[in-house]
């Protein structure tokens, strides 16, 4: 039996490879999955999927047509997926609900230096032999406050980072985690952390509970000089009040790893056509903001920690064995 990977990066294939290898036939495609190319799928009981998967109702209803039984989703968030429609159809959808949460704390904390130590434009200057320093003055970490909103697994790593820069630690959750408050962290109203936090950095999942958590009224309590960093998924943040901030000259800086409407352009090269996304293109036009393509979780620790979760879904499937990543059947 065959499955059928979508949405594989070129790197990211000789790792399904070797994950894969002497358990089951695996075919990887580049191409991602929306109603256009879920015909692929036909045929295949089981296939896998990237985070920018299409898998609403429409699609799954063409895999179902197509024979698709099991669904191995490459991600923790799955907010892609219609998991109403996929019990309907009778669909089993795995996913991976733990993997290397220092690669994204990590790279939050790589956008949240380069924006504030102004590192990619003083790398541009230097590629043009321009040393001057004026505009790339940036502040210390350590002594201020960082905000995290979600002290889950990756929050939780953000904030060891943080307390490694001697930062005070300001953290907003629906549940305490015991590791952050030893690390000296204080539970406070998300208004507060706003509106104190010198660094505030996004954790929550998206749901429809935390769809624009960060809007209009949110990003007026915060700091004009303050840093945000989002790397967990754009709809967290109203992007158009966001541009309205930032034309209006506020924040020091802002990462970006993900994008509310980033499915259709993240992980494709879309540099020889005209953007039609006026937001997107807006925002990468402030020089104090730093874009990336949903590529935190991108290391080989964390990509190699996916792929092998995601051959234990699929062969738990196969063996009729539940585990904590199937999604659906819910119980
Ligand atoms: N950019 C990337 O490459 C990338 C990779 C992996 C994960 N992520 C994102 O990071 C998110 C967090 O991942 P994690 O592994 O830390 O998850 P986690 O489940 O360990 O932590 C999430 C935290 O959010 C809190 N939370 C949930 N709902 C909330 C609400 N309504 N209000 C306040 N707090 C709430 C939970 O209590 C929990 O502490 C994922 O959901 C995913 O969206 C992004």
């Amino acid at each position: 039996m065959e499955i059928l990977a979508f949405g594989v990066q070129a790197d990211e294939q000789p790792l399904i490879e070797r994950a894969f290898q002497g358990r089951a036939q695996v075919r990887c495609l580049d191409v991602f999955l929306n109603e256009d190319t879920a015909p692929i799928a036909a045929g295949h009981e089981i296939i896998s999927t990237s985070v920018n998967a299409d898998l609403g109702a429409g699609v799954l209803e063409i895999l179902a047509a197509g024979g698709t039984r099991m669904v191995a989703q490459r991600s923790t968030g799955f907010n892609n997926i219609d998991l109403t429609a996929a019990e309907r159809l009778g669909l089993t959808v795995a996913r991976v609900s733990s993997y290397s949460p220092y690669s994204v704390a990590e790279f939050a904390w790589a956008l949240a230096m380069a924006v504030n130590r102004r590192i990619v434009r003083a790398s541009t200057r230097t590629r043009d032999f321009d040393f001057r320093l004026h505009g790339l003055m940036g502040r210390d970490m350590h002594g201020r406050t960082a905000g995290v909103l979600g002290t889950g697994k990756i929050g939780e790593a953000f904030t060891r980072i943080a307390h490694g820069f001697g930062m005070r630690l300001l953290g907003w959750d629906v549940t305490e985690n015991p590791v952050c408050r030893d690390l000296g962290m204080t539970y406070v109203p998300k208004d507060r952390l706003l509106a104190e936090a010198d660094l505030v950095t996004l954790h929550v999942p998206l749901m429809p509970e935390t769809r624009h958590l960060i809007d209009a009224a949110a990003l007026k309590s915060m700091r004009d000089d303050a840093i945000l960093v989002n790397s967990s998924r754009g709809g967290l943040v109203d992007t158009a009040a966001l541009v309205g901030e930032l034309r209006a000259g506020r924040f020091t800086g802002v990462g970006l790893d993900v994008y509310e409407a980033e499915a259709g352009l993240f992980f494709l090269d879309k540099s020889l056509e005209a953007i039609e996304d006026d937001t997107l293109a807006r925002l990468v036009t402030f020089p104090n903001v730093l874009v990336t393509s949903h590529q935190a979780y991108y290391t080989k620790d964390a990509v190699g920690q996916i792929v092998a979760a995601t051959a234990e879904n699929v062969l738990d499937y196969r063996a009729g064995r539940r585990s904590a990543n199937v999604l659906v059947p819910r119980s």
